[in-house]
């Protein structure tokens, strides 16, 4: 009998410690009442207030209550906190049409159940809803990481996890780089037939991003265009001169 005992209590232990280590520093996630619900989990979870702004406005929200009922593989969210959004340059989600805003947020859904330990495992890269771009999970002992290739971050707070949906805390943003790579040499798409297109083809392309995220070095426009402005007053003066 007594052996039997500490046969399941040796047994037992390091799952125990394991867990332990998994879910430190975090609250366990609340027993389970009722159905899960992603809006409760990161209400409750304190500091998700944009990302429950962008699931509600964006309508992925409601996607994602609707899929729970019904998907047999449940989802899985990594959810950025607020402090994440805090750290994308300025401008940048006002700088997405309400088409990437979405492709944004759905980028963040798995469409698939995974715990921590699943994600040790995965083979990469691993689907997102956002059907362009999917994630990569690397893992050292325990630590777990995903990439976007233009973003890395570690997952290692689980909000809630009990299938049929598990919700990670991402500390950054992650962003998808069929929106967001165009900047980067290695994703960048060939540049198109060289025959007709003239070097200031390809350096007016993105004037329009460049104006909607200005960047903090524009002291040197702004003081051409300073001058341009002296100049225009000092005719106007010269004229007005000439012409009393
Ligand atoms: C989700 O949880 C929130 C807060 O716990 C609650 O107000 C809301 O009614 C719940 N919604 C569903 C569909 O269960
Ligand atoms: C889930 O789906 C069933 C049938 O499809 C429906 O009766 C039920 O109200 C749904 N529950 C929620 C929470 O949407
Ligand atoms: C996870 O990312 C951090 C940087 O954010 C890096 O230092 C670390 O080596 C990465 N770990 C793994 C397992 O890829
Ligand atoms: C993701 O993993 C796949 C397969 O291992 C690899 O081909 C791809 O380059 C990786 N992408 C990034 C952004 O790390
Ligand atoms: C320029 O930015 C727009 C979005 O603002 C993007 O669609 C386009 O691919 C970008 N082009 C280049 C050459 O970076
Ligand atoms: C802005 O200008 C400063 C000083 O001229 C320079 O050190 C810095 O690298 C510049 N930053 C960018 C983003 O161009």
């Amino acid at each position: 009998m007594a052996s039997t005992l500490s046969l399941i209590f040796l047994t037992l232990t390091p799952l125990l410690l394991f867990s332990h280590h998994q879910t430190l520093a975090q609250k366990a996630p609340a027993p389970s009442s009722g159905p899960a619900n992603l809006t409760g989990i990161l209400t409750k979870g304190g500091q998700y207030t944009t990302f429950l702004r962008l699931l509600s406005e964006t309508q992925v929200g409601n996607q994602i209550d609707n899929q729970l009922n019904s998907s047999t593989e449940g989802l899985t969210v990594l959810a950025p906190t607020d402090n994440a959004f805090n750290n994308l340059k300025a401008g940048t989600l006002n700088g997405l049409s309400r088409q990437d805003q979405v492709n944004l947020i759905l980028y963040h859904v798995l469409p698939k159940y995974y715990t921590l330990d699943n994600f040790q495992t995965v083979s990469n890269p691993v689907r997102t809803q956002f059907s362009d771009d999917g994630l990569n999970f690397t893992s050292q002992g325990h630590q777990l990481n995903v990439s976007t290739g233009l973003v890395e971050t570690q997952i290692n707070n689980a909000l809630w996890a009990e299938f049929p949906l598990a919700v990670y805390q991402s500390d950054a943003v992650l962003l998808p780089p069929s929106l967001f790579g165009a900047k980067s040499p290695a994703s960048a798409p060939p540049p198109e037939k060289s025959s007709s297109t003239t070097p200031a083809d390809s350096g007016d392309k993105n004037k329009t991003k460049e104006a909607a995220a200005p960047s903090e070095n524009s002291t040197g426009d702004s003081s051409k265009r300073n001058v341009g402005l002296g100049l225009v007053a000092g005719l106007l003066v010269v004229c007005m001169g000439v012409l009393s």
